[in-house]
């Protein structure tokens, strides 16, 4: 992908999307959003980031960290993002993210940030560690997305209010100095969007789990692991596969096999009407394997291939700055900066 010039419209409209290397992803990363970053690429001219600023909000180990960012970001060319097509880099390597979050931290309230729940929800977590950076991460977002001039954002549904405050802020902006920024727009996927623990069916599954492992199907866990997992999956009362509401375990099973097998809900509930919650769970197992069986063949090719994932993070950090170094200039020219 080019540095669009002043004088040559893009073709196809833009994204960007970024995601945290805070855990390895998990299997609700897959379904809710890394997978329809793959197949977004047909349509549109797609921006990734691994947004390892974001992860420092929360204290990490540093070689952890470094190593989670690379694969991550490894995990993502697996996954199928093509590097000839897309641009998939780190957040940090690219300083201009830093700098307009700085400058879009002046035209951002207190009161705004303070009515993020992502915030407090962090915030009442981690109580010794209540860091202005928590704080103003939205911030950072906006300026992730703000810096591309990008139309679409692919985003969780517990996004949606980062996505409005970075639309509220350029709005704000552009009402002071014209129009700088493209007003972006939030993009959810359409299916299974949602994909919840496998212990604790009321909540998401979070690839940064730690307390319970068998509460999320991380990518890289291994085909005996995924089965194990499923096995010991928390079902509900009762003994048939029916979705509904006084069923989240089973239902959340079904959201899983759904997204993966593209069978529709009353589908799955006679393919299965009779059999039982043990044959369902491990069916949905089976069904995961069979869809991670080639990502991990392919991760392992690329970790091994260190100088080709090198160039891939190099080459698109490169066109990433010159992009958005034209973005920059503009914002430092409004705001008064000497050039
Ligand atoms: N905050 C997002 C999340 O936790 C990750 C993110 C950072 C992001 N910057 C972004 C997502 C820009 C979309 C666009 O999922």
């Amino acid at each position: 992908m080019e540095p669009k010039s002043e004088s040559k419209a893009r073709e196809k409209k833009l994204i960007f999307s970024g995601i945290a290397p805070s855990g390895t992803p998990a299997l609700g990363n897959y379904i809710g959003a890394l997978r329809n970053w793959a197949a977004l690429q047909d349509e549109y001219d797609c921006i990734y980031c691994v947004v390892d600023m974001h992860a420092i909000t929360l204290r990490r180990d540093p070689a952890e960290l470094r190593k989670k960012s690379r694969d991550m970001l490894t995990l993502c060319i697996a996954l199928g993002i093509d590097p000839e097509r897309s641009l998939l880099f780190y957040q940090s390597h690219v300083s201009g993210h830093a700098e307009l979050a700085w400058i879009l931290n002046c035209f951002t309230y207190m009161g705004e940030l303070g009515r993020m729940t992502q915030f407090k929800d962090k915030s009442s977590k981690h109580e010794d560690n209540i860091n202005a950076g928590l704080f103003t991460y939205p911030v950072l977002m906006a300026a992730d997305i703000l810096l591309y001039n990008v139309d679409l954002v692919p985003i969780g549904d517990d996004q949606r209010q980062h996505m409005e405050i970075c639309r509220d802020i350029a709005i704000r902006f552009n009402n002071i100095y014209g129009d700088v920024f493209t007003v972006p727009e939030a993009y959810y996927g359409k299916v299974g969007a949602r994909i919840m623990s496998l212990q604790e069916p009321d909540r998401k599954m979070d690839k940064s789990e730690t307390a319970n492992p068998n509460n999320t199907i991380f990518l890289l866990d291994d085909a005996d692991t995924v089965i194990s997992k499923f096995k010991r999956a928390l079902t509900d009362s009762g003994s048939e596969v029916r979705f509904a509401e006084d069923k989240p375990g089973v239902s959340n099973l079904m959201t899983i096999y759904s997204a993966l097998t593209g069978r529709t809900m009353p589908e799955i509930e006679a393919e299965f009407d009779g059999a039982g919650y043990g044959k369902f769970k491990l069916a949905v197992g089976e069904a995961v394997v069979e869809t991670l069986r080639p990502i991990w063949k392919r991760f392992g090719e690329l970790t091994a291939d260190k100088a080709y994932v090198d160039g891939v993070i190099r080459a698109s950090a490169e066109k990433a700055s010159a992009m958005a170094e034209i973005t920059l200039n503009k914002v430092k020219d409004k705001v008064g900066f000497p050039a």
